[in-house]
């Protein structure tokens, strides 16, 4: 019988205790023992819960119990769930978790820890929710040197951006459904302004690059300024947009990535990830395109991670799994100077002649008369920032997924 404990009865940590209690036959068969909560950490109180004697608010009853080997931290942000994750893996037991800020800030310490220690720290539930997709870009994809990855990481944002188009909702309504869901962030900030698609693809690429990928250097925009219109003028010309996080491993061992909201074909795998679902396009230079797709936030789905993390982690006891990266011994995030990105642009068509300003464009279908919208040739950053500013009347210029 393994024991494990839960830290954090929230939305994701009380659908573990619900995975394990419903699916307790298929886990032992899974884990080759049977698998019960022993501990539930929370501040709150729950006395009409049926197992209301598992509840502690000391972590020492969990961190002092030599019977717990696995515990799982689903309690979010940093503090104390830094402080908890170190402890525990210090005193030997593996820690799984969901806590994409954790993983992204201070993976490389708990990583080096559980290491030093000989247990495990597990994330899968980190990145895509539901999907499995940080042990097979990790194991199943190793023999390949990842070229590019780009993610709808962020379920919140594309079920906001989804149900404003297809439903007709507004903007806020969209995501008071999304946190009526229990899909969005405590503070809904980190997802509708990309920073936790950034923590996102920073792990990803940690993981494809085998060093840490600093999330602070990476370059963030959310959805917040884009605009139905972009979104007509996108779809009009068979595009749609979608925030994205993106990775590129240059050849001279640099990763370049940012977040931002992106134009892409809807003949790209990526166009079709709708409502909460996320997408992972990960290109390895032997397997090339490899698509991971499934629910990237919820209770159940983010918890079915969780869960196959404790299994796994019960079962490799005295093993380590090598989901691993190192820290980083200089910057190695590329700038954003060195990429080129088409880009699509709507401006009004009084200010100036797009042809004359940025050379060859590809036309689309703008959504008024008084309007031009097109796609540009392949420009840096600082370029077209320059030429945006000398066509004049820009109310639009995003990257384009090519
Ligand atoms: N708020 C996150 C999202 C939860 O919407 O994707 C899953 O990480």
């Amino acid at each position: 019988m393994a024991k494990v404990a839960i830290m954090g009865y929230g939305t994701v940590g009380s659908g573990v205790y619900d995975i394990i209690k419903m699916n307790s036959a298929k886990l032992a068969k899974s884990a080759d023992e049977e698998i019960e909560v022993k501990y539930i950490l929370d501040i709150r109180d729950f006395p009409d819960h049926p197992e209301k004697h598992l509840f502690t608010k000391d972590v020492n009853d969990i961190i002092n119990d030599s019977e717990i080997s696995v515990v799982s931290e689903v309690m979010g942000g940093l503090h104390p769930a830094y402080e908890f994750t170190k402890q525990l893996l210090e005193s030997g037991k593996s820690v799984v978790t969901s806590n994409k800020e954790l993983v992204a800030t201070y993976g490389s310490d708990l990583l080096a820890i559980a290491k030093e220690k000989n247990v495990n720290y597990m994330f899968e539930a980190s990145v895509g929710g539901g999907i499995p997709v940080i042990r097979p870009l990790s194991r199943c994809l190793c023999a390949n040197n990842i070229i590019k990855i780009a993610g709808i990481l962020n379920g919140t944002t594309n079920y906001i951006l989804y149900q404003m188009i297809t439903n007709n909702k507004s903007f806020d309504t969209a995501l008071k459904d999304a946190q009526a869901n229990g899909y969005a962030e405590r503070n809904p900030a980190a997802d509708i302004e990309g920073h936790d698609a950034c923590r996102k693809i920073a792990i990803l690429a940690s993981l494809a690059s085998g060093t840490e990928v600093d999330y602070s250097k990476i370059s963030t925009e959310g959805i917040t300024a884009i605009t139905l219109d972009d979104v007509k003028c996108a779809g009009a010309s068979d595009y749609v947009i979608k925030l994205i996080g993106y990775a590129e491993f240059l050849k001279n061992g640099k990763v370049y990535a940012h977040v931002a909201p992106m134009l892409i074909d809807k003949k790209n795998m990526l166009s079709g990830i709708d409502d909460v679902m996320n997408g992972v396009l990960v290109t390895g230079d032997a397997v090339g395109e490899v698509m991971f797709y499934g629910p990237g936030a919820g209770k159940l789905p983010t918890a079915s991670a969780v869960v196959a993390d404790i299994v796994d982690s019960v079962i490799h006891r005295t093993a380590r799994k090598g989901m691993a990266w190192i820290k980083a011994d200089e910057d190695n995030t590329a700038p954003a100077d060195e990429m080129k990105f088409r880009y699509f642009i709507r401006a009004d068509k009084s200010t100036g002649d797009a042809a004359a300003v940025f050379g060859n464009v590809t036309e689309l279908c703008g959504i008024s008369e008084t309007e031009t919208a097109f796609i540009t040739s392949p420009l840096t950053y600082a370029e077209a920032e320059t030429l945006t500013a000398q066509l004049g009347g820009v109310k639009t210029a995003i990257r384009v997924l090519d």
